[in-house]
């Protein structure tokens, strides 16, 4: 079965209480249950992690490969700083869908550029919790699945 991995990453933790207004009510963990109960209907398997550490998330893509056959990874602002998160994607080469749930571009001008961005199949941003079910159809879909 296709295997899935939705990586978060800093202060995501804190979804559901941290700026509502710019990322939502949902909890961390009522969004996993929701990628993984989108996984159990649609015929794929998904596994959940979340570190506020850089090296912590290095080794989570690193493990990824082998475990899974690609990444749903909100980076949250490692994105905006992390060259090491950059190569270790490349090191793997698994596909990476790039997923916020803000609109980075809407935000401050800090938050414009990716360092993941070039090393992804695709970004999701601005949609909301949406875009974690959005993000798991479209790695499906580049994985050659049905959804
Ligand atoms: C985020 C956007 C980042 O700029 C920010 O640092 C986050 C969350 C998002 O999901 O919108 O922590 O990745």
């Amino acid at each position: 079965m296709t295997s899935v991995l939705v990586l978060n990453g800093p202060n995501l933790n804190l979804l559901g209480t941290r700026q509502p207004e710019i990322y939502g009510s949902t909890k961390l963990s009522d969004v996993e249950q929701l990628c993984r109960d989108h996984g159990a209907a649609n015929g794929f398997d998904v596994t959940c992690q979340q570190s506020n550490h850089e090296g912590a998330l290095v080794d989570a893509i690193h493990a990824a490969k082998g475990t899974h056959d690609g990444i749903v990874l909100n980076a949250g602002a490692y994105t905006h700083t992390s060259i090491a998160l950059h190569d270790a994607i490349l090191g793997i080469e698994l596909p990476v869908i790039e997923l916020h749930l803000s609109n980075i571009h809407a935000r401050e001008e800090f938050r414009h550029h990716s360092y993941i961005a070039p090393v992804a199949v695709g970004m999701i941003c601005g949609l909301g919790v949406a875009g974690y079910t959005l993000a798991l159809d479209a790695l499906i879909g580049h994985l050659g699945g049905r959804t």
